[in-house]
C-alpha cells in the first residue's frame, strides 16, 4: 500500500531522529511491499527562521493531506535562543499546540515502559523496579488549561495573570471512551487521575468518566487525586495499566512516567482524533544541547513510526517487526549514549538506525 507520511523534523535533534526513523520505514516499505511518500514541513523554530511565525496554513494543509504526520521535536534552549525573545503566540511551542488544535488530535497516548534489557537505567530503588512496569498515559490533548482564555492585565499598577481551565462532558466523554478503549486491549485497568477535591471541573470529569464506565464493565476503574498519582508513580509504578487525566496533569505525569523508566529517549506517543489519522512524536524534546553530533538516540521517534503504522495504517505485522528489531539490537548489548552502561557497545545515532534497520526483514 501507499503510506502518506508528512514529517516534521523540526528543530534541535529533530532532523536525526527523522531521519533514522526514515531509514526503518523505508526498510518496512522494501521488505513488505509499501510505498512511503514524504512531505517534510516545517514547524516550530525552523518555521520562525523562515516564515516568521511556529506554524502556517500550508503546513497545516500539508498535514491535513497526508494519512499520518510524524514528528521529530521542536524548540530551542529557552535561555539563550531568540525565538523566545517574541511573543508567546510566536514560540515553537505555539506551533505544536496550534496543529493539535488545527487537526483535532484531543487523545494522546503515552506509554511508559521499563524495557528488561534497560532496568539498570530506573532510577527507583532494585525492589521497585523489580517488579516492571507497562502503562500508558491517556492525555486529553486539545481542552484544559492549555487552550482555555488567558490574559495579562494590569490593575492599580499591579500585573495580574489569568488562565482559565474548562472542560464540557462531550470533551470528557470522548477522551473518556479513547481511554477505555484502550484498556480492553491492555489489563483492563483505568486510572481516572483529577483534583475532585478541589476544581469543579474535576468532579465533571469523575461524573462523566464514571457514565462511561458502566459500558465498560470489565474494565476496573479508580479514581485517584493528582498529587496523589505523582506519589503513586514512584512508590509502585507497576499498579498502572492506562492512565486517563486531562492536559495539564497528563503533561506532569507523563514527564514523571517517563523518567521513572530511566530512558526517555526510548519513548513514544501518538496524537489522535476520531479517524485513522494521527502524529507520532517521541515523548522527549529537542535537546539542543547534543543537536548535530550524531549521538541523539532515534528510538523513541523508531517506535512512534511503529504506533504509525499499527494506529493508521492498520499494520500490525510491520509494527511489531519495528518493535521485535529495537528489543533484538538491545539484546545484543548496542546502546546510544543516553542509555549506555557498563559491558555495552556504544553507537551513534545513525549507527542505531542502521542497526535497527537491518534487523528489519
Ligand atoms: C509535551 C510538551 C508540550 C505540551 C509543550 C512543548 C507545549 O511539553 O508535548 O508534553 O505541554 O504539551
Ligand atoms: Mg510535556
Amino acid at each position: 500500500m501507499e503510506l502518506k507520511i508528512t514529517c516534521i523534523p523540526g528543530d534541535g535533534i529533530g532532523p536525526e531522529i527523522i531521519k533514522e526513523a526514515k531509514k526503518v520505514l523505508d526498510k518496512v516499505g522494501e521488505c513488505y511491499g509499501h510505498q512511503m511518500k514524504y512531505t517534510d514541513i516545517l514547524m516550530g523554530g525552523a518555521s520562525i527562521d523562515v516564515h516568521g511565525v511556529p506554524l502556517t496554513e500550508e503546513a497545516v494543509a500539508a498535514a491535513k493531506a497526508a494519512d499520518a504526520v510524524l514528528m521529530g521535536s521542536i524548540g530551542g534552549d529557552a535561555a539563550n535562543s531568540p525565538w523566545y525573545q517574541l511573543p508567546p503566540e510566536l514560540r515553537p511551542e505555539a506551533g505544536l499546540l496550534g496543529i493539535r488544535k488545527a487537526l483535532g488530535l484531543f487523545a494522546n497516548l503515552r506509554p511508559a515502559v521499563l524495557y528488561k534489557e534497560l532496568a539498570g537505567a530506573c532510577p527507583l530503588k532494585e525492589e521497585i523496579s523489580a517488579k516492571g512496569f507497562d502503562m500508558l498515559i491517556m492525555r486529553e490533548l486539545t481542552g484544559g488549561l492549555y487552550f482555555g482564555e488567558r490574559k495579562t492585565v494590569e490593575e492599580n499598577g499591579v500585573r495580574k495573570a489569568m488562565d482559565t481551565l474548562t472542560y464540557d462532558e462531550n470533551e470528557i466523554r470522548r477522551i473518556a471512551v479513547k481511554g477505555f478503549d484502550i484498556a480492553m486491549k491492555r489489563k483492563k485497568k483505568v486510572t481516572s487521575v483529577d483534583k475532585a477535591n478541589v476544581l469543579d471541573s474535576s468532579r465533571l470529569w469523575r461524573s462523566v468518566v464514571e457514565e462511561v464506565a458502566k459500558d465498560y464493565p470489565e474494565v476496573a476503574l479508580e479514581h485517584m487525586l493528582v498529587d496523589n498519582c505523582a506519589m503513586q508513580l514512584v512508590r509502585d509504578p507497576s499498579q498502572f495499566d492506562v492512565i486517563l487525566t486531562e492536559n495539564m496533569f497528563g503533561d506532569i505525569l507523563s514527564d514523571e512516567a517517563s523518567m521513572v523508566t530511566g530512558s526517555i529517549g526510548m519513548l513514544a506517543s501518538a496524537s489522535l482524533n476520531d479517524t485513522r489519522f494521527g502524529l507520532y512524536e517521541p515523548s522527549h524534546g529537542s535537546a539542543p544541547d547534543i543537536a548535530g553530533k550524531d549521538i541523539a538516540n532515534p528510538i523513541a521517534t523508531i517506535l512512534s513510526a511503529a504506533m504509525m503504522l499499527r494506529y493508521t495504517f492498520d499494520l500490525d505485522r510491520e509494527a511489531a517487526a519495528v518493535e521485535a528489531a529495537v528489543e533484538a539490537v538491545l539484546k545484543e548489548g548496542f546502546r546510544t549514549a543516553d542509555i549506555m552502561s557498563q559491558g555495552c557497545e556504544r553507537v551513534s545515532c545513525s549507527q542505531m538506525g542502521d542497526l535497527l534497520a537491518e534487523k528489519i526483514g
